[in-house]
């Protein structure tokens, strides 16, 4: 027969320990009525602890200083963020942008190219962007989906396929998650080095937002003219980059823990990186169908690197002159004594 059962032991070896931790931290005040034999100053609450010292904190020998706080009342509100107010915003986002997207497109349909196809074609992306947008966007999408799978994987996954498979597949994804986030943020960088100088604004942007990029018109007869990237690129192109920065940052503080901050800084970095992550998540949505079915001629771009010339005089009417100027070769002298525009 066992007498001594491990469970039998921890329970009072816990119940020890906590109540030490309570008297090391009681009031000095509160000690010294007890000293004097009023048993019940002893009796201090949970919550005059808290109201004295923010945290409850007792005194220990092992080198783990974060170990003595046993109670903060921030990490509580941190919890309830996790368990409610977090996977609150990430649905309303996802799925926000996801029924946005699909009304577009009931109502505007596919923006079409008016001019139909050319034949002719004009490169849009070299060898180089396209490799750095594809493992960009690789990354992001392995990311989103071992991110989404921390807040909605037990609702959402453990129900699907019982706990030995999640527990497996959650494993995985955590590694993954961390593994992959190198690619992304060399991804980022390398975003913001080649493509900064066609992201800036430039006269054409106020023109652009005005007429909603031409989005709204269902003739397809409306196309301001833009640069390298019109104003809704360079949004995404922003959203990417600052996001992607935010992310990069909190997500470093989290694979390092306590290497460069305390406890609040943590949570700060994990309050950062869930928010900005599902609202990049939404914004990545809207992308992706834009650059696909919501957008007759986009893919190619990214696909084989080389557009319809059609395509690119309405979408980047600006950007196609320039380039063409750049083919033409340097203007005859007469040319360069014109006034300009
Ligand atoms: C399956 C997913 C994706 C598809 C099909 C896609 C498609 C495209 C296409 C077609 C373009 C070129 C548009 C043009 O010619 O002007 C583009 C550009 C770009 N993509 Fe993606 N993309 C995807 C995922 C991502 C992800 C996950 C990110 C970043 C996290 C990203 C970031 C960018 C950026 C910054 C640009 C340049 C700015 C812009 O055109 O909006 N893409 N993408």
């Amino acid at each position: 027969m066992r007498i001594w059962s491990l469970d039998r032991l921890i329970s009072p070896a816990v119940a020890a320990l906590a109540l030490v931790l309570c008297l090391l931290t009681v009031p000095a005040g509160a000690q010294e009525n007890a000293a004097a034999g009023d048993p019940a100053a002893q009796a201090v609450s949970e919550q005059q602890l808290l109201d004295e010292f923010g945290k409850i904190r007792g005194r220990i020998t092992i080198p783990d200083n974060k170990a003595a706080t046993l109670q903060q009342p921030q990490g509580r509100d941190y919890q309830s963020f996790q368990r409610s107010t977090l996977p609150w915003v990430g649905a309303i986002a996802i799925i926000g942008m996801l029924v946005a997207i699909a009304l577009f497109f009931f109502v505007r349909g596919r923006v079409r190219t008016q001019a139909g196809e050319s034949g002719q074609k004009i490169l849009r992306f070299n060898t180089l962007e396209r490799l750095m947008h594809w493992m960009t966007a690789t990354a992001f999408i392995i990311l989103a989906i071992t991110g989404l799978n921390l807040i909605f994987g037990r609702r959402l996954v453990l129900p699907l396929i019982g706990p030995e498979a999640f527990s497996t597949w959650s494993s995985w994804a955590k590694s993954a998650h961390h593994f992959v986030s190198w690619a992304f943020m060399l991804g980022v960088l390398a975003m913001l080095v080649v493509w900064v100088w066609h992201n800036l604004p430039d006269r054409y942007d106020a023109n652009w937002l005005k007429s909603g990029g031409g989005l709204f018109d269902k003739s397809n007869r409306t196309h301001p003219p833009a640069g390298r990237f019109n104003t809704g690129q360079k949004l995404i192109f922003w959203s990417v980059v600052l996001g992607g920065g935010a992310l990069s940052v909190s997500g470093l503080y989290m694979l390092f823990p306590f290497a460069f901050t305390d406890i609040t800084g943590m949570q700060t970095a994990q309050y950062v990186h869930a928010i900005v992550g599902v609202l990049m998540v939404a914004v990545i949505i809207a992308h992706i169908y834009i650059g696909t079915l919501g957008m007759e001629g986009a893919y190619e771009a990214m696909g084989s690197g080389s557009v319809d010339i059609n395509w690119a005089r309405e979408h980047h009417s600006a950007w196609v002159e320039k380039q063409q100027a750049k083919l033409d070769g340097p203007a005859p002298p007469h040319a360069a004594a014109e006034p300009a525009e």
